[in-house]
């Protein structure tokens, strides 16, 4: 049996989850619904990304213990993705003593392989705070534009900044100038794996082209040593004597976590952690989803560390997202400029929100997330399609067959459905597969409105009447057309997949051929969606307006 990895992003717990975010992750879970349907072992594992500056600076400005904070977004992020459907085998969350243990036997490890070494840096440092400061927590002047920026980053001009390469420091927390002081930390040497990372790139297949470029970029640039420590107070202990009061650099420690899920996943489960990470194995493979900016991290760090440990399976494949812009322009959580996912969940179907998602995914270039076309996706396509399709076959077969599916043979009719549904399986699943999702779902979108036309060619409520032998015969298709679609969709839209499963008794979601035998009787039928009132397009606008300016 293949045993297939699949490892989510991490999410920073240190803000709700906009829309953006979400498109990044949403293709880990239609991957692992589909190696599930199709048979295989699968192992789905993510977790809310604690530590590091962006939970520590939040946490700060409210005044309250950096855990309150990773708390609080934590038991969100969880309580999102189970209203979204996501599958995850674990969801767990890196300040966990679980965590903290794997992520040092990791770090011990490198130390002993002598991957890590030690040095004497210059850190800037706050002598009213008495502490040494992160990067976002010196600001000062942009050297390359003048504007006022952080010491990590200037938004302005987006140039990557040291805190030393600023002038007029100041320390974020008192204001006061900070000063230079030496500290000792260890150093990750990346650089070490030039070659062997460079071969594993280059011998890589099935990432996504951002992947493929980004990690090209980097490696022609030559890979850099990295620091492996931190002054912090947030984090995983530096498990070495001498370095209390340090902490693991998160980098490490968050990819880290993947390898710490599977094995708490293990532990807590019975399973074995090993198939899915087991190197040399050809009925394995590992899939890594996130977005644009944590590419270099998932495709030389991640993979660096590993072999540094030794006997761990790397990436094969990177599923790596462009960016989701709103209404045209970028998310910006400061400016309060996005769609939180929690409040699009108390307005809006899981299914609508996933299928938008994917059919706009920007999977090979940035794509918009706009209320009008959300609205008329979900108007269109999920309810005026799909929804439409099953709704209008099953209801006339309660209205006027006593619910019963009639009589028919799909292999018989001229419209070779039996192949096309037989051959739908191996096409999407190969798309989907590669990582192409979008290409998968309009695949089986074609064949949802070839199903539409298909039953208004044939006009079963006309032939009732006359040729009642033709009519069940249509139903009859459709009706295996259906029960195919509940197969195809679920891992796109697993919440109306269910009801059809349920409406026509189908049983679990399998990645192969469904037949439903005359007979059988539908059950229950519902709606599969409800239209929503166009009207709702423009009071979304100037909802999003609104926030913006309340933001201001
Ligand atoms: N929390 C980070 C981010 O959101 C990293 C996510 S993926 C990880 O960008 F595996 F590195 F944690
Ligand atoms: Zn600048």
């Amino acid at each position: 049996m293949t045993s297939i990895f699949i490892g989510g992003a991490w999410p920073y717990a240190n803000g709700s989850l906009h829309l953006g975010r979400l498109a990044s992750l949403l293709p880990g879970d239609v991957l692992a619904r589909y190696f599930r349907a199709k048979g295989d072992d699968v192992l789905y594992v993510s977790g809310s990304d604690c530590h590091g500056t962006p939970v520590a600076v939040q946490a700060s400005q409210e005044g309250v213990h950096p855990g309150r904070i990773a708390d609080r977004y934590h038991r969100e992020f969880a309580d999102c993705f189970r209203r979204l459907g996501f599958s995850y085998d674990l969801y767990t969350r890196t300040d966990q003593p679980f965590h903290h243990q794997v992520v040092q036997e990791l770090f011990s490890k490198l130390l002993e392989n002598g991957m890590l070494y030690k040095q004497t840096v210059l850190q800037t440092y706050c002598e009213t705070d008495r502490r040494f400061l992160p990067d976002r927590y010196v600001e000062g002047t942009c050297p390359v534009c003048g504007s006022r920026a952080r010491g990590d980053q200037c938004d302005y001009c987006s140039t990557l900044l040291d805190p030393a390469d600023l002038t007029d420091r100041t320390c974020k927390l008192c204001g006061s100038a900070p000063v230079e002081r030496p500290t000792e930390h260890f150093v990750f040497a990346l650089s070490r794996f030039q070659e062997e990372l460079a071969d594993y790139a280059r011998k890589s297949a099935g990432w996504r082209e951002n992947a493929v470029h980004l990690t090209r970029r980097y490696l022609e640039e030559g890979l850099r040593d990295r620091a492996a420590t931190r002054d912090l107070t947030w984090g995983v202990d530096v498990p070495v004597e001498g370095f209390e009061g340090k902490k693991i650099y998160v980098w490490i420690e968050a990819v880290a976590g993947y390898l710490s899920a599977s094995k708490q996943w293990a532990e807590e489960t019975g399973g074995r952690w090993e198939p899915f990470w087991s190197p040399e194995a050809d009925d394995a493979a590992a899939y890594y989803v996130h977005g644009k900016d944590n590419v270099p991290f998932h495709s030389l760090v991640w993979p660096a560390l590993l072999l540094g440990v030794g006997g761990l399976r790397l990436p094969d494949r990177i599923v790596s997202c462009e960016y989701m812009t709103l209404e045209g322009q970028k998310f910006s959580t400061s400016r309060n400029w996005a769609v939180w996912v929690p409040d699009l969940l108390d307005r809006y179907d899981p299914d609508s929100i996933r299928y938008f998602l994917i059919a706009n995914g920007p999977e090979k270039r940035d794509t918009d997330f706009s209320w009008r076309e959300f609205i008329h996706s979900h108007n269109g396509e999920l309810l005026g399609a799909y929804g439409n399709f099953v709704n209008r076959t099953l209801a006339f077969i309660v209205k006027s067959f006593e619910g019963k599916v009639p009589r028919g043979s799909l292999d018989q009719d001229g419209e070779n459905w039996d192949s096309a549904l037989r051959e739908l399986y191996g096409l999407a699943g190969r798309l989907i597969e590669d990582g192409r999702l979008k290409e998968a779902l309009e695949l089986v979108f074609a064949h949802v409105r070839r199903a539409n036309k298909f039953f208004d060619e044939r006009k079963p409520w006309a032939t009732f009447k006359d040729v009642r032998a033709d009519c069940e015969q249509t139903l009859f298709v459709c009706v295996q057309i259906i029960a195919n679609l509940a197969n195809v969709l679920e891992p796109f839209v697993p919440f109306s997949c269910a009801k059809i499963a349920g409406f026509l008794r189908l049983g679990k979601p399998a990645w192969r051929f469904a037949a439903v035998p005359p007979g059988r009787e539908v059950q229950r039928l519902e709606l599969l969606f409800e239209r929503i009132d166009p009207k709702r397009i423009e009071e979304e606008e100037r909802r999003l307006e609104e926030s913006v300016r309340g933001a201001d």
